[in-house]
């Protein structure tokens, strides 16, 4: 099939690439001449485990543009994924959505074609987008469109880091849409990953007994509403966790214990039970807005969303709170931190619990170095302002330290002479955002050790 993708963010790439591994001809849009640049000399203007790889392994089937006009015409779907970042009263903002939809309104020629909303937008955009389709495509042609067009939402479940595996081995694909024609057309394009017939690519091997792929082929608000609901579900899960391990703390318990004896009950499920820190990145917390927001619109409260938010900002605090506790002054200490992406594996600082951290302590007088395997430069740039000192091995940030802080759970952390550590720091105080760590090696070690759980 042909199919275009606006956006190259990592939703967008993402699912042009595994689209052209899968064999459909593929062509990216993207505003940005810079990251367009760099997708045509086969960059990557994001970091994506195995990513690059893919992209090449796909290259014959991909092509990168600024242009809407030959993107739109040749295609039989269209994907949205551009960016929907929230605005400063944490709705979504939807401009680059409406760019989109009236760039696509302005070229569209009349075949069928499923315009198929792949970003995470509010409840009720496919609408929203099928009209603003029409109107541009009635300004530009000065004649109503014959109808031939249809807006589908197609929602991802895809994890930063792992965002390649997530999408070819998905869970589930959820369709939606009010046109059957529509459903049919979506159906063909995921068909390889329903089936799982494509050969896995040698850096991505399929799980072992992955079968078929379930599909849901449902009407557009279900699968709006699907995306929203899964998110508030894994966001209030560790939020959940965080509470519980609070109470852990005080009565003595274990929570990588408690969180173990209750995942595994299989109605439960021991995944994002991880207690610590909390969420971070660019989808749980505006996604958790958005939801309340919209709630808000038909006069329904979501107290059980809120309280996840809310526990999840006291998490940030609790790790301030926890080092004035442990040093009793935190003005003139200085503090090292261990991580500045909001997860592994990923080089996104959005709503990075680091950047964050390193605000509140530096706001109490702190000095605060700062490490990350991948995401430092990004920081630098992004960040210009925030007064604190970039290292360049987790090594430099412990020298002088009072305490470290591991804020993301890299698995370069976990390797570490943590004795080395130790004797580089002022004195050996670890608080470990995400109980990751060896706690009884690591006090075999003579560190003062402290979770936030
Ligand atoms: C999340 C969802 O997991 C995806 O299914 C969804 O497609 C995506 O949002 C989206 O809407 O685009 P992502 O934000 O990439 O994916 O990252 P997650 O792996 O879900 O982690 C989110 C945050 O939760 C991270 O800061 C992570 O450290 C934290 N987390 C995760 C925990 O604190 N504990 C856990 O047990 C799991």
């Amino acid at each position: 099939m042909k199919v275009s993708i606006v956006g190259t963010g990592y939703v967008g790439l993402t699912t042009g690439v595994c689209l052209g591994y899968l064999g459909h001809k593929v062509t990216c849009v993207d505003s940005d001449p810079k990251k367009i640049g760099m997708l045509q000399s086969g960059k990557t203007p994001i970091y994506e485990p195995f990513l690059t790889e893919l992209m090449a392994a796909a290259q014959h089937n991909l092509q990168f543009c600024t242009e809407y006009k030959g993107a739109v015409q040749e295609a039989d779907v269209i994907f949205i994924a551009v960016g929907t970042p929230p605005s400063p009263d944490g709705s979504p903002d939807l401009k680059y959505l409406r760019a989109a939809a009236e760039g696509i309104g302005q070229y569209y020629e009349g075949d069928f074609l499923v315009v198929v909303n792949k970003s995470t937008v509010p409840i009720g955009s496919g609408n929203w987008v099928g009209s603003l389709v029409r109107e541009s495509y009635e300004k530009h042609h000065g004649r109503k469109p014959n109808g031939h067009f249809s807006v589908a939402s197609n929602p991802e479940f895809l994890r930063e880091g792992s965002a390649l595996h997530d999408s070819l081995y998905a869970d589930r694909v959820v369709i939606g849409s009010d046109n059957g024609r529509a459903l049919e057309v979506l159906y063909s394009l995921y068909r390889p990953v329903l089936d799982q017939t494509f050969a896995p690519p040698p850096y991505l091997p399929r799980p072992e007994g992955l079968g078929a792929v379930p599909l849901i082929a449902t009407d557009l608000a279900s699968a709006e509403l699907i995306k929203y609901a899964a998110n508030a579900f894994l966001a209030t899960k560790i939020s959940y966790i965080n509470e519980i391990g609070q109470l852990a703390e005080k009565v003595g318990a274990d929570i990588t214990q408690v969180a173990k004896g209750i995942g595994l009950d299989a109605r439960i499920g021991t995944r994002f039970l991880q207690a610590g820190i909390g969420w971070g990145g660019s989808c749980f917390g505006k996604d958790t807005a958005a939801l309340v927001a919209t709630a808000r619109e038909y006069n329904i409260g979501m107290p059980i969303v809120e309280a996840a938010r809310e526990v999840n900002k006291r998490q940030r605090d609790r790790v301030v709170e926890k080092l004035l506790a442990e040093l009793k002054i935190l003005k003139g200490r200085t503090v090292g931190l261990l991580g500045l992406a909001f997860k592994p594996n990923t080089d996104d600082l959005r709503e990075a619990p680091a950047v964050d951290i390193a605000r509140k302590l530096v706001e109490r007088g702190c000095k605060v170095k700062v490490h990350d395997p991948v995401a430092l430069n990004k920081f630098e740039a992004e960040y210009p302002d925030l007064a604190v000192v970039s290292c360049d091995s987790p090594e430099d940030t412990a020298d002088d330290t009072d305490a470290l802080v591991l804020v993301t759970e890299w698995s370069d952390y976990r390797e570490l002479d943590w004795e080395v550590m130790a004797s580089r720091m002022r004195s050996p105080l670890l608080l470990d955002g995400r109980n990751a760590l060896d706690r009884a090696a690591l006090e075999r070690i003579g560190f003062r050790y402290l979770s936030v759980a």
